[in-house]
């Protein structure tokens, strides 16, 4: 089953130069791209997209972190897309990801993990609305 999910590469992963090398893992894999953009967040679009955290101890250090800097977005389709994009960046925490993963090779810390993807198909939906405009999605 074809399925899209949202895929955010982090500002420290933009700033050390890794957009390049991540990006052509998703489409060596098979993936299509139907959208990427780079913008930085606002704080009041950061808090938006991460409201499901609000009240967590990590919320602040995690708004400060994704507002830091340029991130990176794109909207990848293929066979059951949200799952297999988390297999391919591994566990939140870069030390515990495995090597193999994308997190696992690029990653040592929980904060600058290096990339985001959706954790459901809703998410997923929820995600892409927030960041893209229908317009900005290749439909064919
Ligand atoms: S949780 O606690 O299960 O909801 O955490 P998780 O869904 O794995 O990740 C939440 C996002 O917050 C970022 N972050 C942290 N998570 C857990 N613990 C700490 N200390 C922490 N600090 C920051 C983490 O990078 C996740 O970001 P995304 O963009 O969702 O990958």
């Amino acid at each position: 089953m074809s399925e899209r999910t949202f895929v955010m590469i982090k500002p420290d992963a933009v700033s050390r130069g890794l957009v390049g090398e991540i990006i052509s893992r998703f489409e060596r894999k098979g993936f299509k791209i139907k959208a990427l953009k780079m913008f930085k967040f606002t704080r009041e679009m950061a808090e938006e997209f991460y409201a499901e955290h609000k009240g967590k101890h990590f919320f602040n250090k995690l708004i400060d972190f994704i507002t830091s800097g340029p991130v990176v977005a794109l909207v990848l389709e293929g066979p059951n897309a949200v799952e297999t994009v988390r297999i391919m960046i591994g566990p939140t925490d870069g030390r515990r990801a495995p090597p193999g993963t994308i997190r696992g090779d690029y990653a040592l810390d929980i904060t600058a993990n290096v990339i985001h993807a959706s954790d459901s198909p809703e998410k997923a939906v929820r995600e892409i609305k927030i960041v893209f405009k229908d317009s900005e999605i290749i439909e064919e």
